[in-house]
């Protein structure tokens, strides 16, 4: 195949994620945006929730217990000749590094905010992630079919926390929660919408004429045309290159559970979303689309299948066309890697996967030699910056529960650590018993314990520590935060000096007493 035919194949892929809080709607938009697309013949086939029928990715024994995904993954369909990737990263309270790192493997994100709830602390943690790969942000105001805010207010409050420009794309005609349909701006088509029974099937949108829309709708169109002239007057449109910029978000006003407004979102990914582009290497050259394969593995996952104990590393294609039985090379070792067992996988449907291009996700089996940040390559040797290391939250110290099991439990701790699932620190004082588990979610937590207990066979006991904020330092601090209460110094294992904190306050006053103390956001990593 030529470079030519490769460069059409990314052109028409959309490779994205949809950003939200808990509760918002994002495992209702996924069946939505996928029945809309065909890819599944009935809303609930896709994304498994507690008590919903559906496909849940069950592998561990925590999530069926709380019903909930920890897996991400992504999901694939075709709509109007293009092909979607939708990462899965999961919107549940408790986060893990996954849910960032599944970022760096998408070109675009969805984010969905609830009409009634706004901008949420969930939706602000994976925003700042988007923020600081600087990935254009889609904006759709779910629910509005129950009440909620003013749209206005709305757009008011997506710009002072996210600092992008709102380009509403739709308006809504009703206030929320007497949701009749939309004036489309760039065209002026005023769609209604109407309900089917369960929402199962697509929602009936019909055109109406000014006059119909002013006869039918009354004051509510009439509200929508004021509103629609002041967005005019402050000049608040779609543009392009702000948007591929990261500088403004288009948004979209809709109701992922009846499907209002689902196709429109659909479209607009098609037109305005960017396609893969050439990605940059660890010397900031790009690698070209059709340039030899290349890949990012951005997701490791162990036990997934319970009866065989395999690892899956997910990886997103930047370059070239994948074929399954290549051989590739792992950039950070420099050994062959085969890939007779890729896999597109969501939930627990499972497919082989025999070819796949710029933007596409594949699964390879038995990786477990891949880490997250991985690169492979074929032919032109090139390695991906590493993906950024979140900054942890949540901290415990792990003590192995039988002495005997001192060596499975090292053994243990450096696998995990070595898989990205948790960051451990460690400091002189400490000692090398008790190390300290550094985590994004507590549930990263669970993950270890019940890992380190079926996988190596050493139970472990964890002590919560209080700290909730962690810096990067240098050395000078360690001496400086010996002497403190509420802070300590310690060191991961890639040898980054971490100052924790027990909360703001204490780290304002420490900063406050010793102004030369270096303490640096850790997302900055890359
Ligand atoms: P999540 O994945 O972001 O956590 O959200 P999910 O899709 O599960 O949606 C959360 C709840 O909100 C669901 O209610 C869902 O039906 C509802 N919902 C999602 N989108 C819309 C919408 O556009 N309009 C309305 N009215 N509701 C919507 P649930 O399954 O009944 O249960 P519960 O989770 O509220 O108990």
């Amino acid at each position: 195949m030529n470079g030519g035919a490769v460069a059409a194949e990314a052109a028409r892929r959309r490779t994205f994620a949809v950003i939200s809080h808990p509760d918002a709607g994002k495992s209702t938009m996924t069946e939505a945006l996928a029945l809309h697309a065909s890819a599944i013949t009935q809303a609930g086939a896709v994304h498994g929730k507690a008590g919903r029928r559906g496909v849940t990715s069950d592998w561990m024994e925590i999530e069926r217990a709380r019903g909930i995904s920890i897996t991400s993954a992504a999901l694939r369909f075709t709509y109007r000749d293009h092909v979607f990737n939708l990462v899965d990263t999961p919107g549940h309270a408790d986060f893990s590094e996954d849910t960032y790192r599944v970022l760096a493997a998408v070109d675009c994100a969805i984010m969905l905010i609830d009409a009634a709830k706004g901008m949420e602390p969930q939706t602000m943690k994976l925003f700042e992630v988007c923020r600081h790969r600087r990935i254009p942000v889609i904006t759709f105001v779910n629910k509005w079919d129950r009440p909620g805010r003013e749209p206005l207010e709305l757009l008011d409050e997506i710009e002072e926390r996210t600092g992008l420009r709102p380009t509403p794309l739709t308006w809504p005609v009703g206030a929320a929660g007497h949701f009749h349909g939309v004036v489309e701006r760039l065209t002026g088509r005023i769609v209604r919408y109407e309900r089917t029974p369960g929402g199962a099937t697509k929602a009936v949108e019909t055109e109406l004429s000014p006059q119909q829309a002013a006869a039918e709708l009354g004051e509510d169109y009439a509200r929508a045309r004021e509103e629609l002239d002041l967005l005019e007057a402050i000049g608040a449109d779609h543009d392009q290159k702000t948007f591929e910029e990261h500088e403004t978000t288009p948004v979209l006003f809709g109701a992922a559970l009846p499907n209002f407004g689902v196709a429109t979102l659909l479209n607009v990914m098609v037109d305005l979303a960017p396609p893969p582009a050439p990605r940059p290497d660890v010397t900031g050259a790009r690698r070209p689309l059709d340039a030899p394969f290349s890949g990012l593995v951005f997701k490791v996952q162990a036990n997934m299948d319970p009866a065989h104990r395999d690892r899956i590393a997910f990886v997103r294609v930047c370059s070239g066309r994948f074929v399954r039985g290549m051989v590739l090379t792992h950039a950070a070792t420099g050994r062959p890697f085969a890939t007779k067992y890729a896999q597109q996988v969501f939930g627990q449907d499972r497919a082989t996967i025999d070819e796949a291009y710029p933007g596409d996700v594949v699964g390879l089996v038995n990786a477990a030699a891949l880490r997250p940040g991985d690169t492979l390559y074929e032919q032109q040797p090139v390695t991906f910056p590493p993906i950024p290391s979140f900054a942890p939250e949540h901290f415990a110290v792990a003590r192995v529960a039988d002495t005997g099991k001192a060596k499975q439990f090292r053994r243990g701790i450096d696998q995990l650590d070595a898989e990205g699932v948790i960051q451990v620190l460690r400091s002189d004082l400490r000692g090398d018993q008790a190390p300290v588990l550094a985590a994004v979610g507590p549930m990263q937590f669970e993950v270890v314990q019940h890992r380190l207990a079926a996988e190596f066979g050493a139970r472990i006991t964890l002590d919560r520590l209080p700290y909730t904020l962690a810096r990067r330092t240098d050395a000078a601090a360690e001496k400086v935060m010996a002497r403190q209460r509420g802070a300590e110094v310690l060191r991961r294992s890639d040898g980054t000096l971490l100052a924790l904190f027990t909360d703001r306050w204490r780290m304002a006053t420490i900063q406050r007493e010793n102004p030369d103390l270096t303490l640096e956001p850790l997302i900055a990593d890359t």
